[in-house]
Formats: C-alpha cells, structure tokens, sequence
C-alpha cells in the first residue's frame, strides 16, 4: 500500500507540475522570450569543451523528458553547466540499461547483442538515437558519470564495442551504489537460493503483474511519461494479444521469465556474477558515498531514528537490520556473515555501496574528511559514510535540506577540479609494451 501510494503521490505531482508549467507558460509567454534571448546572448565560457557529467538513475528512475518536469535527481543537474540525464528502463537489467547508455550517449539504434537478446528471448535492437547526446566521446573526449543505486552499477557494465576502453571514462560517482546486492531483494520476493526466480506470493509478484498489464495494455501518453523499459521485450496487446499476455502471466515469456530484469542483478548473487567481469581501472578516479540509517545499542542493529527516515523505506531499514539468511539455503558466498549486512539504508546494505567487494575485493580508502584524499589517485574506490536513507539525495531536495548542496556540490567540483588524465593517452603507434 505505502509503496503505491508513494507511486501514485509521485505520479500526480509531476502531472499537477507539468500543469502549472504549461499554465505558466501560457499566461507569461512574452516574458520567457525575453528570457530565452539573454540566455543566448551570454558568453557561456565554452561549455562546449567541458566533459559531460552523465546522472545515472536508480531502480524505478527516469531521466529527462519523463515524469514531466520532475527531476529524478532533485534539480541537481542545473549545478553545473554541461549534465546529461539519459532515461534508462526503470526495471530492466544492469546489461540492457549499459548498452542504452552507450547509444544515448554515442549516437544510433541501441544493440542489445545477439546472443544475449536470443538467450532473454528480446529484439536484439532497440531505441534508435538520431543523435547522440555526446557522440564525440572517445579517449581524448572522456566523460564523467554519477550513478545513484542500481545507475552506479550500470555505468561499470559496459562491456566494450569496438574501439572503446576504460579511458573513455575519467571518472565515477557513487551515490548509494548498488554494487555488491542487497538482501533487500529477498525481503521483498527474490528466491534466496538462486536470486533469480520469484517468491509465488511477494512484492515483486505484484510489480510482476502491474508490469505486464501496464505494458500490454500500451497506452501511448501514459507510457511517453513513465516507461518500465520493456519496449524490446514486445509486451504490447497489439504485438502478442491475449494469450501473449496470458503466457507472460503464466511466467512462460517476457523479463521477468528470462531473468533479464533488474531484480536478478541485484540480489548477492546476482552482483557476485556481475563483479565477476567488472573491474576497477587503473586511469579512471572512483567516488563513493554509502549512506546508512541504523546502528548498534548493545550489539543490536536497530534504525537510527524514527522521523529521519522516509515513511516508504521504515519498514525496510528495521526488517534489514534483523536479516538472517535462510539457514537451509546455502550462503551466497564463502564467508557471508548476516551481521555484515545489517547496516542499510532502507534498499541497500551499507556494505553494499562503499565499493566492489565480491568476488574479490578491490582497491579502497575509507574518506573522512574531504581534504584527506587530495590529490584524488585513480583507481582506487574513496568511499564516505552518509547518514541517510536510500532516497535522501534524489527527488525532493527539501528533505536533504543543506546536505543536498553539500554533496552535489562537492561531486560537481571533484569532476571539474580533481579527476583530469594527467598523461596524455598513448597514441596508437607507440609502444603497448
Ligand atoms: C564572448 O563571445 C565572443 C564571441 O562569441 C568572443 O569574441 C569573446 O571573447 C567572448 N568573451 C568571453 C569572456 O568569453
Ligand atoms: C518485436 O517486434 C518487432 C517488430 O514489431 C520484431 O521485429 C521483433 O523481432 C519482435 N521481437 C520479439 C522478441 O518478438
Ligand atoms: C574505431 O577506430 C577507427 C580508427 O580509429 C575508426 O575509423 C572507427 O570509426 C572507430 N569505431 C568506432 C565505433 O568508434
Ligand atoms: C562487491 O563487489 C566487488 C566487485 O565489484 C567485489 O570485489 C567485492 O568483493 C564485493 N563485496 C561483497 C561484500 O560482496
């Protein structure tokens, strides 16, 4: 209920803002072409030659031109002068969402792979980018990304394509990474024997259905303001009919049968199989904030407080602070303790979000103060501890109050200022030893 609720509250506040907006700009049109042309005329100090810094969305997020005017990340993306918002599927996998961020970013129809689109039964194409949103990006053309939850996640996962590399990234911004699981993922209805197949009754069971019916049922102006992202998986009435719906109810076709959907990416073990080929690269500058909102009295992990905490996420901070694994299940990985896992934030495990940790671990620095880590070294995950919860930083700004302009402004300025390549790359022609 709290979930919907919220879901619906969101919903209408962005239809009541889009409203007003389009009232605003009905009765003041003379005055924003007013606006408009001083915008121009100003001497924008060649924001042309910045690196773009790319926001990455969550789970059930949505960048720019969703939702309206709402922005997923509470307006920060007006900070600084070149941010890109791609709009990624809200609900599919780490894997889909790379590859869209990918063709955002450089331009054409996104390509899913062939064998990965025939193994999760999907189009192998996609979306098409008449134009990139950078399609100059390369090597000497790098960028900056921020990923909040599972979007931290996705901006590791790109395989490669062709001439791409590592270099290509100059640096990552964590916020509340997704990058070892959360055990919030059973909780809420993920198996924990596999971390792939659904409880029969959950949650997710319920997102399973309202997915499926919302897509089947297609209506064009509901899903240009919020899209799950499952255009390639052809969920449509008008492509598969009735006993098309009726077989991915049954769980004989579509995301949620394949496992291609981001529930499975998160789970422990998911992230264990997605650590397996991500990897922590020597020339790109790592950031990351892991926010918490429990802690210890007398051994026992328990929420931090009782109004801090937004109402969706209460419930979620106390039953992951008490999870046990299931003792007739194998653990997820040699040496999973539960205690480890109890700190949260309400979505993720506070172990989860500092930095790549399973299968094995990889370099880090534990930040208490942000003048500690200058000169910011590459290839090594910085990390700080934020009180907080899962969605202090996103949406509403109001609610982080001067934090929110703490933490965005010091990202910001870590990108502009602190992550440059210092050498220049090495030319093709010369020595790769
Ligand atoms: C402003 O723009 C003009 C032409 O576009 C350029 O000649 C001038 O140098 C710019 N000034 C600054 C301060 O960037
Ligand atoms: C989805 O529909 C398109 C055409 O509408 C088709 O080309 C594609 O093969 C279909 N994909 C799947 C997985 O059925
Ligand atoms: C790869 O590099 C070659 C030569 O530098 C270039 O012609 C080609 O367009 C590049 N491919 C991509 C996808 O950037
Ligand atoms: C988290 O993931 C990284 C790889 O991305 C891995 O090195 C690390 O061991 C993982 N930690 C945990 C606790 O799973």
């Amino acid at each position: 209920m709290v979930h919907l609720l919220y879901g619906l509250y969101i919903f209408s506040t962005a239809v009541a803002g889009d409203l007003s907006q389009a009232l605003n700009d009905f009765i003041f049109r003379p005055n924003l072409a007013v606006g408009l042309e001083r915008g121009n005329s100003q001497n924008s100090t060649n924001v042309e030659d910045l690196p773009p810094i790319v926001l990455v969305h969550g789970i059930f997020g949505f960048g720019k031109g969703r939702l309206g005017a709402m922005s997923y990340f509470g307006g920060a993306e007006k900070k600084d002068d070149r941010v890109l918002v791609p709009d990624l599927g809200s609900l599919t996998s780490i894997y889909d969402r790379a590859r869209e961020l990918f063709y955002y970013l450089k331009g054409g129809q996104v390509d899913y792979g062939e064998e990965h689109s025939k193994a999760c039964g999907h189009s192998q194409f996609g979306r098409i980018y008449e134009k990139g949103n950078y399609p100059e990006w390369d090597e000497d053309h790098p960028i900056h990304f921020v990923g909040h939850s599972a979007g931290a996640q996705v901006v590791r996962a790109f395989k490669g394509y062709e001439n791409t590399s590592a270099n290509w990234v100059l640096s990552i911004t964590s916020l509340s990474g997704a990058f070892n699981g959360t055990t919030r993922s059973y909780l809420d209805g993920m198996q924990p024997e596999d971390g792939k197949s659904l409880k029969p009754v959950s949650l997710l069971q319920l997102c399973r259905i309202g997915v499926i019916l919302y897509d089947w049922f297609d209506i064009q102006w509901l899903k240009s303001y919020y899209n799950f992202g499952f255009d390639h998986f052809n969920l449509s009435r008008k492509k598969i009919g009735v006993w098309g719906l009726v077989d991915c109810l049954m769980g004989k076709t579509g995301p949620f049968a394949s496992g291609d959907w981001i529930l499975p990416d998160l789970t422990l073990q998911g992230s264990i199989r997605l650590n397996s080929h991500l990897h922590t690269f020597p020339d790109t500058y790592y950031f990351s904030y892991a926010t918490k909102r429990t802690r210890k009295i007398w051994g026992i992990t328990i929420p931090s407080g009782l109004l801090g905490i937004h109402p969706l996420l209460f419930i979620r901070v106390l039953q992951m602070s008490q999870w046990r694994h299931p003792s007739d299940v194998p653990p997820p990985y040699k040496g999973y303790r539960d205690e480890d896992w109890w700190d949260n934030d309400g979505a993720l495990n506070t172990i989860s979000m500092t930095h790549p940790r399973f299968p094995v671990e990889h370099p880090s620095h534990f930040v208490g103060k942000d003048s500690e880590c200058q000169p910011l070294q590459p290839g090594i995950w910085y990390y700080k501890i934020v009180e907080g919860d899962h969605v202090l930083f996103i949406i509403n700004r109001e609610r982080a109050g001067v934090q929110f302009d703490l933490i965005y402004d010091s990202i910001f300025e870590r990108c502009r200022k602190h992550a440059f390549r210092k050498t220049l790359p090495t030319l093709p022609n010369q020595v790769h030893q």
